[in-house]
């Protein structure tokens, strides 16, 4: 008698081998290895049918292939109700297509999903929630906190695969299904434990085969680990149509949706909430809601004029610079790239004069937000150079631009939309590299032209200093 196949998995990065091992050779992680199922973990045979000995392989059919051109149709949309999730989904979930929802414990996933869900039942739309952690009560106490008692959405508690595609495959179709979460999802297929990598992505796929067959638009819900990382198998990104992330820290009330992967749309958008009393509420303008606590007059902030996707997205950059006391400086950053941070204070150092290499520098994006545009580079240079100073930036002028490592401050993409959401919102001037429309002609009013590093520190230090800079002697040339 021949002994079944054991794998052994790894649970970080979905890589099987044929013994246990405690590193695992793909990713470097250690005692990550797990004994699961009888071989059809990876190795090439489909989750739910094996393709082991036992089996007779099937011969090929053929089929027509198609030519590139042809009838092509725009991707059936349903909108939600929730115009900031339907932003980062690109206007609203597509039929047939299965998104990932990935995002800490308590961030907020169950209740923004609820909220959609009884958006769509109110619509008249078939809407099916599935619960694999709470019980049905504990849904309804939270669906009866946000006021959507009277919405017309089904619950379950259930974790079987099989049985939850085998009632939702009764009756009238659901237009929309969401599955909270994939990591407490099993199927009869794979005989391993739920949670485990195989049991994800064997219940993934049987959950993507059924929105395929039927057209309905599946939401799975997915936590992260401590690293930020989706748990389970990465291959489940790679599965689904679209990756959305849920975003910001339990301190703030903001909550940002951001697509990580989107097959039928953008992925630069994003969408902007704030947890009240009563679930979710949508920030159509985030510029009001980031600036809103903002300190005025004083040194070390500096707004910045960005852009996130579409939309122009005003918020506070706030450094502290302070004679460390320790003999290597500390450099922190939340919000914001540290290497950027080092290559901006070397910047400072380089081109514009300053000496910091005997202080701490502290760097902080106001309200939870995440910038990883370039253009922030001259804002927080800013920040840097007043906290350093002791001189307020002036409060009506925003700061944008890319510093390059010649101190040379390079243009930007969208200077009109951040200019005019600038303006919009009491900001008349700004400071910016070639502050010209994008065709190059007419400067745009308002906005101070600067071309180098050294002429920020420069303009800072002339309007005002009430603490004397540790200028170096200014390089020329
Ligand atoms: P939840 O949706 O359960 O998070 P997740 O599914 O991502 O784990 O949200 C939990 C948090 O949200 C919890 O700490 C309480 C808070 N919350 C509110 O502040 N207001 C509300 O109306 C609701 C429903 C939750
Ligand atoms: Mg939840």
């Amino acid at each position: 008698m021949s002994r079944r196949n054991q794998t052994f998995v790894c649970q970080n990065c979905g890589a099987a081998s044929a013994r246990w091992q405690g590193k695992c050779e793909a990713c470097g992680e250690w005692n990550s290895m797990v004994e699961e199922g009888d071989g059809l973990a990876g190795l090439g045979g489909v989750a739910g049918r094996p393709a082991g000995p036992g089996r007779a392989p099937r011969k090929g059919r053929s089929f027509a292939l198609q030519p590139l051109t042809g009838e092509t149709h725009e991707a059936p949309r349903l909108p939600s109700g929730l115009a900031e999730l339907d932003r980062v989904t690109g206007g609203g979930f597509v039929r047939g297509s299965v998104l990932l929802m990935a995002g800490d414990p308590g961030i907020g996933k169950s209740t923004l999903l609820i909220q959609a869900a009884g958006a769509l039942a109110r619509g008249g739309h078939r809407a099916v929630y599935i619960s694999g952690e709470e019980a049905v009560a504990q849904v309804r106490l939270r669906a009866e906190r946000l006021g959507l008692s009277d919405a017309k959405v089904e619950l379950a508690a259930e974790t079987s695969v099989e049985d939850i595609v085998a009632t939702l495959s009764e009756g009238k179709t659901p237009r929309l299904v969401i599955i909270d979460s994939i990591q407490t999802m099993w199927t009869d297929a794979i005989d391993s434990a739920p949670g485990t990598v195989t049991q994800v992505r064997g219940s993934a796929q049987a959950l993507i085969r059924f929105a395929k067959s039927c057209g309905t638009a599946v939401i799975l819900v997915g936590h992260v680990t401590k690293d930020g990382q989706i748990a389970g198998p990465r291959v489940v990104e790679h599965m689904v149509d679209a990756v959305v992330s849920f975003e910001g820290d339990t301190g703030h009330h903001f909550r940002i949706l951001r697509a990580v992967k989107n097959r039928f749309g953008p992925t630069d958008e994003i969408g902007v909430f704030e947890m009240t009393d009563h679930g979710l509420a949508e920030v159509p303008n985030p510029s009001e809601l980031f600036l809103a606590s903002r300190d005025h007059g004083t040194a070390g902030t500096a707004v910045f004029a960005g852009m996130e996707g579409t939309r122009p997205v005003l918020v506070e950059i706030q450094a502290l610079v302070a004679p460390t006391s320790l003999g290597t400086p500390r450099r922190a950053v939340v919000g914001w790239d540290p290497s950027r941070l080092s290559m901006v204070l070397a910047v400072l150092e380089a081109h514009g004069g300053l000496k910091l290499g005997m202080h701490d520098v502290y760097l902080n994006v106001a309200g939870g937000l995440r910038i990883s545009e370039p253009a922030a580079d001259l804002a927080a240079a800013a920040a840097l150079v007043s906290s350093l100073s002791g001189a307020p930036l002036p409060a009506d002028t925003v700061y944008f631009g890319e510093v390059g490592l010649s101190g040379a401050i390079r243009p930007v993409a969208q200077t009109p939309a951040r200019l005019k959401e600038a303006a919009k919102l009491g900001f008349p001037n700004a400071v910016a590299p070639n502050a010209r429309g994008d065709k190059g002609e007419r400067p745009i009013p308002g906005a101070a032209s600067i071309g180098h590093i050294a002429d920020l520190v420069a303009g800072i230090a002339a309007a005002g200093r009430p603490r004397p800079m540790p200028v170096q002697r200014r390089r020329e040339g």
